[in-house]
């Protein structure tokens, strides 16, 4: 009988220890559980917490998506969650995870997004990052990836840095696009908020709205967990001194967050060479003259076409070379949309 007791023991010691593991988010920052930073958004009867409040259900269906926020606004920081996306027939569908003050200023808002779009059964998920400044949402900024992951097998780590002088994004723990702070580029400068929301996009999300949310497949269901917001709490109008971000400046300084060092550049470029499929920076017919906070990779540019898209040729090499496959008409499609 002791015997039993024993192993129990160790056993819920090795288990919680390993718990504990999994709360210590990469670059060693620590995770957040919901009711210490977030609030629910829309859609409360969709949003499940966990019983032990360390990982959120957002569900789309039929009546409504869903959706929570940060408690609090926040002057930099990083901002991370571990994803998991709806699987089978996703069309229609928009998963996002960004950081935005659009609630607070209407005509001049700011925001960091990933968005991630579902697709037709059977074809993968892509993603998108976009960028806005004082109400810059006439200068879209997107690019578009698709993914070196299955996103609804397991979650993946999604996380928005945005410091004094640069923004960037990351997929686990590989930066994969850049926003340095630029004159004349339209950078966030006011505190922000961050969201997850699941919603319905029919009307856009897949080949520009040409097929829909299909509710037979509902509940949509993405998870949530390993939440951090790292930042400096702020007030919505006042931005704060720098003094009083000092400790949230300086765990991100020391978690080495905001230091790309050579490997992670390289392990960037090789992203976006393998799975960027438009980039607003190669798009010269919607911004001949270029953006101020575009770096020109030659490499890359010479990957795409003047309208920022993939030339197909490129991208269908690539696909036969990671599928037996050839890729079908309507991938292309996809591919170029
Ligand atoms: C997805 O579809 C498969 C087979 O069509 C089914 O077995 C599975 O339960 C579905 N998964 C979800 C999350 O609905
Ligand atoms: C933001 O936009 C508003 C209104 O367009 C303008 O008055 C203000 O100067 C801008 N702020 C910055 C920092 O560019």
């Amino acid at each position: 009988m002791m015997k039993v007791v024993m192993v129990v023991v160790v056993a819920m010691a090795i288990l919680s220890s390993l718990i504990g593991a999994a709360m210590a988010a990469p670059f060693g920052v620590s995770t957040l559980s919901f009711d210490e930073g977030f609030s629910p958004l829309f859609g409360d009867g969709n949003l499940v917490r966990s019983p032990d409040d360390r990982s959120v259900r957002l569900l789309l269906d039929r009546y409504s998506g869903s959706g929570f926020i940060s408690s609090d606004l926040y002057w930099h920081g990083f901002f991370s969650a571990a994803i998991q996306l709806p699987s089978n027939y996703t069309a229609g569908i928009v998963v996002a995870f960004y950081a935005s003050n659009g609630d607070v200023f209407e005509k001049t808002h700011d925001e960091l997004d990933f968005e991630f779009l579902g697709n037709v059964k059977g074809k993968p998920w892509r993603m998108q990052t976009n960028v806005y400044g004082n109400g810059s949402t006439s200068r879209g900024r997107e690019e578009r990836y698709l993914l070196p992951f299955d996103p609804t097998k397991e979650t993946h780590r999604y996380s928005i840095l945005w410091t004094d002088d640069t923004i960037i994004f990351f997929i686990d723990e590989t930066p994969i696009r850049e926003v340095p702070r630029r004159k004349g580029g339209d950078y966030p400068l006011k505190p922000m908020s961050l969201y997850a929301t699941i919603w319905d996009a029919s009307n856009w999300a897949t080949s520009g709205g040409k097929y829909k949310v299909d509710y037979r497949y509902s509940p949509f269901i993405s998870r949530f967990s390993d939440l951090v917001l790292l930042g400096c709490r702020s007030d919505p109008i006042q931005v704060p001194e720098n003094e009083q971000c000092d400790d949230a400046m300086n765990e991100i300084i020391s978690s080495g967050i905001d230091t790309i060092t050579p490997g992670k550049r390289r392990a960037m470029l090789e992203f976006r060479q393998r799975y960027m499929t438009y980039s607003v920076c190669y798009d010269t017919m919607r911004y001949p003259t270029g953006l101020p906070d575009c770096d020109i990779v030659p490499s890359e540019k010479m990957r795409f076409r003047d309208n920022g898209h993939l030339r197909l040729a490129s991208a269908r090499r690539r696909y036969r070379r990671r599928s037996r496959n050839p890729i079908s008409e309507d991938s292309k499609k996809q591919l170029v949309m």
